[in-house]
């Protein structure tokens, strides 16, 4: 016997083809910036809790580009880990021209020309005390002189080649700053990817554990957002619009897709997201035991992350999923 439906969805997903007609979202290699996280050494550093993921002296780090760029990954966002000894509570390293990432900046250029290299504004790598700003004496996070530190950084950075500045720091009237620091200085063409939503998230341990980065007291609940929030998140779209930025990001991904969406459809700008490293550790530890098939829920996430509005995607499975992408397309 046979219903009397009119409408009959399963027409439209009968065969392959016409899944193909009406798939809504695509992802591709186009789409990633590959997260990197570098050393001044000459070895690299496995990371436990980030399986494939390891701190990179030069020589690994040149093979990654290269092999990135091989499958159509051409973007790339460069983390740095600081010895302790180099760690100061004024954090000067982060703009010292000599520094780790002016110098893997210059050199993945000449080698790279065509990379497109994303580089981190946020004092905690280079911070005694782990967090993104300066801390006063008695534990605040200081915003204004905090400003001023990351415009260094970020003129640092762009004088040695970096195309997008993306500060994750999470300080109030940044991007303005940024903006006008830049220009002043010529650099009119360098991209101000905005961290504009980033919240106090637990899913970044694995990340912290990387590059050990975490704040050595206290939280960053005073500068990150509250993860119950969503209309906070449309507040600091208004801001980080009006004071230029040119690209905005969501950060985590997976557990915010409702904000990616809000910021899909409140702004004309492209909407960044970030797959943090605890989404990338959870699936690995899933597929470590046998529990989910890496390939298939890895690849899921990232058209979800894409369905939900997002244009581009931070995430540690960049080369990886341009792989799978070519040899089982969607
Ligand atoms: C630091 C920074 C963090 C991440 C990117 N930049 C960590 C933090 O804010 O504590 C997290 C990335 C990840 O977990 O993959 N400014």
């Amino acid at each position: 016997m046979s219903l009397d439906l009119v409408h009959r969805p399963r027409r439209n997903r009968k065969s392959p083809v016409i899944r193909a007609f009406t798939r809504e979202t695509v992802i591709g290699p186009e789409h990633f910036i590959s997260p990197l996280f570098i050393h001044d050494a000459p070895g690299d550093v496995a990371i436990a809790s980030m399986p494939g993921c390891k701190r990179m002296g030069a020589s690994s780090l040149y093979a990654e580009v290269e092999a990135s760029l091989a499958v159509g990954v051409r973007a790339f966002a460069l983390f740095p880990a600081i010895p302790e000894a180099q760690k100061t509570r004024g954090a000067e390293e982060a703009w010292n021209p000599k520094g780790l990432i002016p110098r893997t900046l210059t050199e993945l250029k000449r080698r790279f020309p065509d990379a497109m290299l994303v580089t981190d504004v946020a004092l905690d790598p280079y911070n005694s005390d782990g967090h993104d700003g300066l801390v006063s004496d008695d534990g605040r996070i200081l915003n204004d002189p905090t400003v001023k530190a990351l415009c260094a950084q970020a003129l640092s950075q762009a004088r040695a080649g970096a195309d997008i500045i993306a500060p994750s720091d999470m300080m109030d009237g940044r991007v303005g700053a940024l903006r006008a620091a830049l220009d002043d200085d010529g650099f009119t063409d360098v991209s101000i990817l905005a961290y504009t939503a980033k919240y106090a998230s637990a899913f970044y341990g694995p990340f912290r554990d990387a590059l050990d980065s975490a704040p050595k007291a206290g939280d960053k609940k005073t500068y990150q957002m509250d993860p119950a929030n969503v209309r906070e998140a449309l507040r600091e779209l208004v801001l980080d619009e009006a004071e230029g930025a040119d690209i905005v990001m969501v950060k985590p991904a997976g557990a915010y897709l409702d904000v990616i969406a809000a910021l899909r459809s409140a702004t004309t700008l492209p909407v960044a997201a970030y797959q943090v490293s605890g989404e990338y550790a959870m699936l690995h530890a899933a597929a470590q035991n046998g529990w989910l098939d890496l390939r298939k829920t890895a690849l899921e996430s990232l058209l979800g992350i894409r369905r939900a509005g997002a244009d581009v995607i931070f995430t540690y499975f960049a080369r990886q999923a341009a792989l799978w992408l070519r040899d089982h397309p969607l």
